[in-house]
């Protein structure tokens, strides 16, 4: 695996300074930070309202939009923890344990980054896509939900990319699953691709699969439960495909593809 420049996490309660509602179910939130969060694309936190009391007692893992003085997540509404995410306002505190986990593989110039993001899967691959331009690479990007309402953020991941949408509806981009978008984008990156994704697992897998089919590098992040982030309580165990189990807070989030067993 390669090795990355890993700065230690650190824990500190800070405010929230901005909550952005997409809808009822996607909320930008922003903290503020004294010193700035030094993180990278990929890189994740685990997060905790001060004022939560003992439910939910578990901080959640969210990942990263960027890092800096005033670092972002997406949350989007699924359970107990996530609804009080949703529900916070500028001024609440919040408990944050970052940066967590392994970044994306950086890309080098010679190949062309794919990202493949499913729903709130475009939180890392748009901090990616940020650092990949900073780098002077324009990637492209495929972003898929079951219909328009699942897609959000696309806009910013559109101004950092040539993006090309699809959902199951039809409501935008092509009507399917976005990994429909993916053959066109490996044949046209002729064998130079290299491919990021983010999303559910069948998703996940069926990326991995093509990509591995076109004999191109693909890395993954893993989104599974999470209970400490940090490699202690190996509640995050996914199976590796030759046998054994790989730890996604630590040993991920970004992983190879390939190192899954996407059949268990
Ligand atoms: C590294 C990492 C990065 C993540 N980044 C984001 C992000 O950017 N934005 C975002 O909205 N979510 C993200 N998630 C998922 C998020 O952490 C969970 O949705 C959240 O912890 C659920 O908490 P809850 O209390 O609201 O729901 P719970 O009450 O804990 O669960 C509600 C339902 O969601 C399911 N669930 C809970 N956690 C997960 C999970 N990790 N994967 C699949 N199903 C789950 C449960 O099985 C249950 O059915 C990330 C997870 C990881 C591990
Ligand atoms: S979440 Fe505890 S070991 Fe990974």
């Amino acid at each position: 695996m390669e090795q990355y420049d890993r700065r230690p996490a650190r824990q500190v309660t800070v405010p929230l300074v901005r909550r952005d509602s997409i809808g009822a179910s996607h909320h930008v939130l922003t903290f503020e930070y004294d010193t700035p969060l030094e993180a990278q694309a990929g890189q994740f936190v685990m997060v905790r309202g001060t004022n939560w009391g003992q439910s939910p007692f578990l901080p959640r893992p969210m990942s990263l939009l960027h890092g800096g003085k005033r670092p972002s997540i997406l949350v989007k509404v699924v359970g107990e923890g996530t609804r009080r995410l949703a529900n916070a306002e500028p001024g609440d505190l919040f408990s944050v344990l970052a940066p967590l986990g392994r970044p994306w593989s950086p890309c080098s110039s010679h190949r062309v980054p794919i990202l493949v993001a499913g729903g709130v899967g475009v939180c890392p691959l748009l901090f990616l896509a940020r650092t990949l331009k900073q780098q002077g690479i324009r990637p492209v990007a495929l972003y898929g939900g079951r219909s328009s309402g699942d897609l959000v953020l696309y806009e910013e991941l559109q101004a950092e990319s040539d993006l090309r949408l699809a959902t199951e509806d039809g409501s935008a981009g092509v009507k399917g699953k976005v990994t429909a978008l993916l053959d066109e984008a490996l044949m046209e990156a002729d064998g130079r691709a290299t491919v990021y994704t983010c999303g559910p697992r069948a998703m996940m897998a069926s990326v991995v699969a093509a990509a591995r089919k076109a004999n191109v590098p693909c890395e993954v992040s893993l989104e599974t439960v999470m209970a400490c982030g940090y490699g202690v309580c190996l509640g995050c165990a996914v199976p590796r495909f030759d046998g054994g189990y790989v730890y996604a807070c630590s040993e991920g989030a970004c992983i190879d593809g390939r190192v899954i067993d996407w059949k268990k």
